[in-house]
């Protein structure tokens, strides 16, 4: 991080302690890029009465491919960017930081850097769920190559419904061509299949299939275009929304200290002007943000 960036991080949290009454306290929410903004629209649909700032590391974004300790130095450096602008809780509104980094960041950062604060990911609320939409028992699951590589998936599915088998398949192309606003394209139409295909040929029982991974809601017409009928898809953005309600109703401690003033706040770590271009894509609505240096 450089030095201007750790100065202003460090008045924003002096004036955090000093002046709390005046300070809002939002719900942060973290991607990559812009994948994440397909959750967090569907997060303020859900609950409009709390403030958000959504912070996307689009200078450093795709995330899918770099390493494990990559993507948690990454992670874990954003997470301290949203405690520090006031977030007592962070959803990891990404696959592949909820695979490589959350589980860290919840056993070993948190207890030392902020013990009364909160990281949730999108991988458990997803895998929770799922056993309710699996009558074959068989589950493909579509991702990063960092998400699929983890393992996150099939383990966590396994804790919740052992007699599910999961399939995965790693989709490398697919991150790209949504952030180069491809989705539309022929290429897209390539890739997309070649993908299914793949992952329909593991098991022709999948009945099932998780998009893991919050930029694919974008190719989701193409996706059913080339998906065989009969299969439910399941984007991430409704289901990690009712689990966030459902978790907070069960926290009212965290909930409490929730500012609610229905303000929706976006930062990126590249060009501002680039990620309102693209921000309104997935975000459904016209979207103003801010540059943030890390
Ligand atoms: N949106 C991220 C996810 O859900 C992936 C984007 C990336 O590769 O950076 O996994």
């Amino acid at each position: 991080m450089k030095a201007s960036a750790k100065c202003r991080g460090f008045f924003i949290y002096l004036c955090t302690y000093l002046f709390p009454l005046n300070t809002k306290s939002p719900i942060g929410v973290f991607d990559s890029g812009y994948g994440g903004l397909t959750v967090l629209k569907e997060i303020v649909r859900a609950l409009p009465q709390y403030d958000y700032i959504y912070l996307g590391d689009n200078a450093r974004a795709p995330y899918g491919s770099r390493s494990f300790e990559t993507v948690y130095e990454y992670t874990l450096e954003c997470v301290k960017q949203l405690f520090e602008m006031g977030c007592p809780l962070v959803v990891l509104a990404c696959n592949t930081a909820s695979a490589k980094a959350l589980r860290n960041i919840q056993q070993k950062d948190l207890p030392l850097l902020a013990p009364d604060k909160r990281v949730l990911g999108v991988i458990r609320p997803t895998t929770e769920i799922i056993g309710t939409h699996s009558k074959t028992r068989q589950v493909g699951v579509l991702g990063t190559t960092g998400t699929i590589t983890s393992n996150s998936y099939p383990i966590e599915i396994n804790k919740f419904f052992p007699d599910i088998t999961v399939h995965q398949e790693a989709c490398p192309m697919w991150v790209p061509i949504v952030e180069n606003n491809e989705f539309e394209s022929e290429g897209a139409d390539f890739y997309i299949k070649k993908n299914l295909h793949n992952l329909l040929s593991k098991n022709r029982d999948i009945d099932t299939i998780i998009l893991g991974c919050t930029h694919y809601p974008l190719l989701i017409n193409k996706i059913k275009k080339h998906l065989p009928s009969g299969i439910t898809l399941l984007s991430q953005g409704e289901i990690v929304a009712d689990s966030l309600g459902d978790y907070l109703k069960r926290h009212s401690e965290l909930e409490s200290k929730l500012s609610k003033g229905k303000q929706v706040e976006f930062f990126t770590t590249d060009s501002a002007d680039n990620f309102d271009k693209a921000a309104s894509l997935f975000y459904g609505k016209e979207v103003k943000s801010k540059h943030l240096e890390m």
